[in-house]
């Protein structure tokens, strides 16, 4: 029997509660602080995967500057089924076909996951802003944890680069 494969749709009103939910378990929740500043990421465009009938996965975006965009949250539920690729593939050609140039993400220098998924995926690093996620937690979101899941302390942001 063929494995389910996984569909990419707009991500839709009626999905809100889901990514809500979901981005509080993955991420620390739809308020996400990176370059200095707070947004809601469910204010972004975004794509949600489905698999077997059920949302597996969750990308969102926003212009960034002319010709780039940012990808503003990513998360997997099932992980290393193709999740994230599928969702990263789906955002890239919707990107390419706008004419977009860049795609730019920020992670942490704790997420060794998504920096080698990222960079697997063709992303370069573009910039380190050392000690960024110590003063968001000071300034703008003192609920960030302190140490990751994997014993690393939550520093820096690491901003990533995808030339289109
Ligand atoms: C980063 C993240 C989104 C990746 O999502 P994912 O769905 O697990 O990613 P994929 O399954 O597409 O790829 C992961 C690995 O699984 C492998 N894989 C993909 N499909 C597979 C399949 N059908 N069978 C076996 N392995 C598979 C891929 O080869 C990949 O390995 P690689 O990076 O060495 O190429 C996920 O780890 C996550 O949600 N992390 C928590 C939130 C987070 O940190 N987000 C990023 C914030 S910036």
């Amino acid at each position: 029997m063929r494995p389910d494969r996984i569909a990419v749709r707009p991500l839709e009103p009626d999905d809100v509660a889901w990514a809500s939910d979901a981005l509080a378990v993955e991420l620390g929740g739809r308020l996400q602080a990176r370059r200095s500043e707070l947004i809601d990421v469910l204010e972004d465009q975004g794509l949600v995967a489905w698999l077997a009938g059920r949302r597996v996965g969750l990308l969102t975006h926003r212009p960034d500057g002319p010709a780039r965009i940012e990808l503003s949250a990513l998360l997997a539920v099932d992980r290393g089924r193709g999740v994230g690729t599928a969702l990263v593939a789906e955002l890239v050609r919707g990107a390419g076909a706008a004419g977009i140039r860049a795609i730019r993400v920020t992670t942490t220098n704790d997420n060794l996951t998504a920096l080698a998924f990222y960079q697997r995926r063709g992303f370069r690093l573009a910039e380190l802003r050392a000690g960024a996620v110590d003063a968001s937690r000071r300034t703008i979101k003192p609920t960030i944890g302190e140490v990751a899941a994997n014993g690393l302390p939550i520093r820096d942001e690491l901003e990533l680069a995808l030339p289109l």
